[in-house]
């Protein structure tokens, strides 16, 4: 189940620009520009209401955006639904993981993807499971848990791993750490490590500085519906994130940072 792409990793897999998003009076995104690389993570991170989930939303196809343009590998595309967001490549894990809690892992893993009228033969899909577990080194107790007796990591994990089923490109995670302890925390974290050496691209939101700086590669701030820096992490401290995220910010590093994003994306 690796991604196969035409695209090299220089190449933006999907360039969002000039998103904009209103819900009546409110403009919950202006002018918003993102990339998303395969083998990249990419984090979002923003204060509350800067927009972060309602970009989600519109990768995810749950409400087009206003206006803007949305490009994959360099084509012009749309994605007005969730079966455009699907068939583009993109699974995204919202976070609350819409799991069924009185089912087991095969069954949450393979919820409403049963193939045909027969549905996929059990034990299939219990070799399935496992083969998506074990390519996440994932650590669950047996694919016949019912998901009310895992841990929030082991939720996450299957939601991880049920987004990897329809073979994206793109893994979208909103807030997978946000429930989580420490280990476990460590654990999703490992996960989508994973993921970026499989070659997806992940974007990652977060409100927690200390998983953005252990595992994305690059960090796009929003504030206030727009952006407000664009860094690769060995670029950045976290003094600088925090700045951006709060406003304290027309500085240096933000100026260059933003450069540099810019002469990427015209390379
Ligand atoms: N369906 C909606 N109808 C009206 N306004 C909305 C809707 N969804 C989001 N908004 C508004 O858009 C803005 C951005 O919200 P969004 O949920 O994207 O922020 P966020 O960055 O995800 O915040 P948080 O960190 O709190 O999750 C907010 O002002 C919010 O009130
Ligand atoms: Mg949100």
């Amino acid at each position: 189940m690796t991604v196969e792409s035409p695209v090299t990793e220089d190449t933006p897999m999907f360039s969002l620009r000039n998103i904009s998003k209103s819900f009546g009076a409110v403009n919950a995104l202006t002018e918003v520009d993102l990339d998303i690389y395969p083998g990249e993570v990419v984090a979002i991170v923003g204060d509350n209401g800067a927009g972060k989930s309602t970009l989600v939303k519109i990768l995810a196809g749950v409400h087009p955006a206003t206006s803007g343009e949305i490009f994959f590998e360099r084509e012009k595309v749309s994605i007005n639904s969730p079966s455009d967001s699907r068939e583009l490549g993109i699974a995204t894990v919202f976070q609350d993981l819409a799991l069924c809690d009185n089912l087991d892992v095969v069954a949450n893993l393979f919820l409403g993807r049963e193939v045909g009228t027969a549905a996929m033969n059990e034990v299939e899909m219990e070799q399935r499971s496992w083969e998506l577990l074990r390519q996440l080194s994932a650590k669950l107790p047996s694919v016949r848990t019912p998901i009310a007796s895992l841990s929030g990591g082991q939720r996450q994990t299957v939601a991880i791993a049920r987004s990897l089923i329809g073979e994206p490109s793109v893994v979208v995670l909103d807030e997978p750490t946000a429930a989580l302890g420490v280990a476990q925390t460590a654990e999703v974290l490992n996960l989508i490590e994973r993921l970026r050496e499989r070659g997806h691209g992940v974007v990652l939101i977060s409100h927690n500085m200390a998983d953005v700086q252990a595992v994305a590669d690059r960090v796009v701030v929003l504030r206030l519906g727009r952006n407000n820096g664009d860094f690769r992490m060995p670029d950045v401290s976290y003094e600088d994130i925090i700045a951006a995220i709060t406003g304290a910010t027309d500085n240096e590093v933000t100026r260059r940072a933003s450069a540099t994003s810019t002469e990427r994306r015209k390379k």
